[in-house]
């Protein structure tokens, strides 16, 4: 779908459907939806009279003209109380329109920016917000589908302005929008495809393509390399499976020779359980357990568009966790590139493990903050739900940067303690630490496991299990893979280009 801004009158556009909104409690529209209502000779604010259009939030009434204004219809959206509003809710109902309208088949659409006539509310937040929702609530994954007589695309939002002088913040707005957005539908892409096509291979090409499209830094490891590398942890969860593991390095240089963000992202392409095999009610999620890695890879897509003024290396580890023959068994031990080494007591514990030599291979790099992403553990939505994801962090400082972040693009958030307690949920018997213990604060024990491997370097570990896929259309979300954190990352990271930490 393509989105663009133009200044104009929205009642004078030419367009399949007017896109105007009511706060509750409202019986005078003003602004866009008052210039439409006025060109209707009063049809809506007759329509509020009447009990009909109350502004509640989610409520969309859509009215024919017949001819009074250029638009064939006008859709109303509820705004809600106007003290509730927020930007949040400018992205959500973007969203719902512009399924809405695609549910009417309307291809060529025209808005006024909700909430930026609003006191307290960014003209360009609200702008990018539009963009935003509709381009995310618009994604489906339909590849592998036939295509049926359902199937119907918008090719078009327009954002219409009657201020000539603001649309360039619009503009700059939307676009933003736009390159985010997208760059989170790519996420949700990769997330959704099966395991059978994004294999490690194939996540490295589609990382690899994009690079070079953008203008990145990329090298691809294969198992040779990081044997030499001496990334034993990894290439013993990589053991059982007939797929080569890749373990992918991109990098964005837009400081110079500062030092470089780390964006780690667990990337396996699909969890068995290893041969501590996991139910099949519980596997056909693990198509998505590289959902931490795509977050990251689609992040760097969407910094590199922007064009931050900062530099950031992302680094992926990408395997299948299998039980083939050659597969390392429970109670085998593993050794990481900074010398550690794992007792690997659960085969299913497997993100852990990979991520401990990208932990260490970014303390190498000198990387810092590192942040981490991964579909780590079943615990965590036990803890939170589908509702916020987990964030891990010794450092204050960072925690409070990542949950501004998140606050901001509307992917919720919450912080888990870290005491030194929690260690002692990892002591092995044989090896320096193992990958798991009892069932008591699983999420915990991991995000401390993955401690061990930063040298105490500002680090933060997001734990996006449960919140990685969605059961139903809602709002930004769609069905299926949902792009989180990409959102919170491309945040961060632009926070931190502005005032590092
Ligand atoms: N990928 C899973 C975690 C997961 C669970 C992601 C549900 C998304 C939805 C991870 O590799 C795993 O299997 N974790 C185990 C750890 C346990 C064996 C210590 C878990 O959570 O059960
Ligand atoms: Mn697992
Ligand atoms: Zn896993």
């Amino acid at each position: 779908m393509r989105v663009s801004v133009e200044s104009g009158d929205i009642a004078r556009v030419e367009t399949e459907c007017v896109v105007v909104n009511l706060f509750e409690g409202v019986t005078a529209p003003g602004g866009g939806t008052g210039a439409v209502d006025r060109a209707l000779d009063g049809m809506i604010s007759q329509l509020i009279t009447s009990g009909d259009i109350r502004g509640r939030e989610g409520e969309l009434t859509l009215l024919h003209t017949f001819g009074r204004i250029p638009a064939p219809r006008v859709l109303v959206a509820g705004l809600g109380k106007s003290g509730d509003f927020s930007v949040d809710k400018v992205r959500d109902l973007s969203a719902n329109v512009a399924r809405f309208l695609r549910g009417r088949r309307i291809a060529r659409f025209a808005t006024i920016t909700h909430g930026a006539g609003i006191a307290g509310l960014d003209a360009a937040a609200c702008a990018q917000a539009l963009a935003e929702g509709a381009i995310l609530g618009l994604y489906r994954f339909d590849r592998h589908k036939q295509r049926d007589d359902d199937a119907f695309d918008v090719e078009s939002m327009t954002v219409v302005e009657h201020e000539a002088g603001r649309v360039g913040t619009l503009r700059a707005g939307v676009e933003r929008g736009r390159i985010i957005a997208e760059a989170a539908c790519w996420a949700r892409d990769l997330s959704n495809e099966p395991g059978n096509v994004l294999t490690p291979t194939e996540l490295a090409a589609r990382a690899e393509a994009m690079a070079r499209e953008r203008g990145l830094g990329c090298r691809i490891f294969d198992r040779e390399e990081a044997e030499r590398m001496g990334m034993g942890a990894f290439l013993g969860i990589a053991r059982g499976s007939a797929q080569p593991p890749k373990f992918i390095m991109l990098t964005y240089r837009g400081a110079g020779d500062e030092k470089a963000v780390g964006l780690l992202g667990k990337g396996i392409t699909f969890d068995t359980g290893g041969i501590s095999l996991k139910p099949n009610e519980g596997m056909q999620e693990m198509k998505g357990d590289m959902s931490g890695g795509g977050a990251v890879i689609a992040a760097m897509s969407a910094i590199a568009q922007l064009k931050l003024k900062v530099n950031v290396t992302a680094l992926v580890p990408a395997t299948e966790n299998m039980p083939g023959g050659n597969a390392i068994k429970p109670t085998d031990v593993l050794r990481a590139m900074n010398g550690k080494t794992i007792e690997v007591t659960n085969t299913d514990a497997e993100g852990r493990v990979i991520l401990a030599d990208a932990l260490a291979y970014a303390v190498q790099l000198d990387l810092s903050p590192v942040v981490d992403v991964a579909t780590l553990t079943g615990a965590i939505s036990i803890a939170l739900g589908k509702v916020a994801y987990g964030l891990f962090t010794p450092s204050d400082a960072l925690a409070e940067r990542i949950q501004q972040a998140a606050e901001r693009t509307g992917e919720r958030c919450w912080r888990l303690p870290m005491w030194r307690e929690y260690r002692d949920l990892n002591k092995s018997n044989v090896a320096d630490v193992k990958n798991s213990g009892g069932r008591d604060a699983g999420s915990i024990a991991a995000a401390y496991f993955l401690r061990e491997f930063v040298d105490d370097r500002p680090w933060a570990h997001l734990d996006i299990a449960g919140v990685d896929f969605s059961d139903a259309d809602k709002g930004v979300l769609t069905k299926g893979a949902t792009g989180i954190p990409v959102r919170t990352l491309v945040a961060l990271v632009e926070d931190l280009a502005d005032r590092p930490l």
